[in-house]
């Protein structure tokens, strides 16, 4: 099965053509243009001018796969349908509909934290997660353990009561002056700081459920540099490492009292935040050995938003025949995973 993926949800325009018969994903083609440098200047997305960028990268960018014009050779059209920004996953939704309807192909409706966790499906060749499993989904607008009982069935058994993790890592950004988005940043300075520099709170470690809490740290981050204004280089990637760490220490933590309680036989790890490089150690470090649980990170480059990962999860649906009227489809920014 080929199919031809639409990713629009926030500011990214992406699309992909991935073949595959279930066990084997090849990503055929995989472009992304990002708006980052648009919206940069604004220090976050504009929905708006994000859809007017989708709207103007979409066609150019399925020139430039070398689809041909009357698709012959897709065989399923997928596409997000959210949650997200509405104006933006519309763009995305409404060319989709447009595709499939004079193909006349089967069209598949994707949830965008569901892609997301099917990106650790492009992780190897041949790679299926077994079941049950447990995903760590951290991105810039979620961050929820999921528990996967089989393909499309979802217990979220904990999840963030305020900001998202990659939400704290921006607004920290913001707040030591270093852009747009800044998770990447602050990682990349972390690297030269001290973790152990600065203690920060690990929110809501002390209570025994799997809900997070970054706002907490975030504004302890804020306190930290009211008292302490940053004076050197150095102080800057200090304070960057020993938020980081307070991040990842708690995401590990949680995570691991999930597995211990709920014994999944793959644990998996995605969305944006997941490209962060000490969490993926502490994930390999602390993770991988125990108990019988299998661990599957999304490979880096399917991290951030990207349509692979939804041809993968609408590869899932089309082999249920979970297909959806072109003429009904309608863009949902509030999706939801359960
Ligand atoms: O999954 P994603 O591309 O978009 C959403 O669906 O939200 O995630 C974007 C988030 C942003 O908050 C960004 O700062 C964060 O992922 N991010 C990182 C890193 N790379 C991206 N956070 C920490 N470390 C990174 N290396
Ligand atoms: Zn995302």
């Amino acid at each position: 099965m080929r199919i031809l993926s639409i990713e629009t949800s926030c500011d990214e325009t992406a699309i992909s053509v991935l073949k595959t018969g279930g066990s084997i994903f090849i990503v055929e083609k995989n472009i992304i243009a990002s708006q980052i440098k648009t919206h940069a200047v604004y220090g976050g997305v504009v929905p708006e001018i994000a859809a007017r960028e989708h709207m103007k990268a979409l066609f150019p960018m399925l020139e430039i796969s070398q689809i041909p014009r009357d698709g012959k050779n897709i065989d399923v059209i997928a596409v997000t349908v959210g949650p997200g920004l509405v104006v933006a996953l519309r763009v995305g939704v409404e060319v989709a509909k447009a595709l499939a309807y004079f193909w006349q192909k089967p069209l598949v409706a994707v949830n965008h934290l569901e892609g997301h966790i099917y990106s650790t499906f492009l992780s190897q060749d041949s790679f299926q997660p077994v079941f049950p499993g447990l995903c760590l989904l951290v991105s810039g607008g979620h961050t929820e353990l999921v528990f996967i009982k089989d393909h499309g069935i979802y217990e979220i058994i904990g999840s963030t009561r305020d900001d998202a993790a990659g939400e704290a890592f921006d607004k920290v950004a913001k707040m030591l002056g270093l852009g747009y988005p800044g998770g990447v940043i602050v990682a990349q300075k972390a690297k030269l700081g001290n973790p152990n520099a600065i203690k920060f709170p690990r929110p809501m470690l002390d209570q025994q459920n799997f809900d997070f809490s970054f706002a907490g740290l975030k504004t302890a981050v804020l306190m930290y540099l009211k008292k302490n204004p940053v004076t050197t280089e150095q102080n800057k990637n200090d304070i960057c490492a020993s938020f980081e760490a307070a991040v990842v220490d708690t995401l590990v933590t949680k995570t691991i009292r999930a597995v211990d309680q709920y014994h999944p036989a793959s644990v998996l790890l995605a969305g944006g935040v997941s490209a962060n490089e000490s969490l993926r150690l502490a994930f390999q470090n602390q993770i991988s050995g125990i108990a019988f649980s299998k661990l599957y990170l999304a490979p880096l480059k399917f991290t951030t938003d990207n349509a692979a990962m939804i041809a993968v999860s609408g590869y899932f649906h089309a082999i249920k025949h979970d297909f959806i009227n072109p003429l009904t489809l309608v863009a949902n920014p509030n999706l939801s995973l359960i």
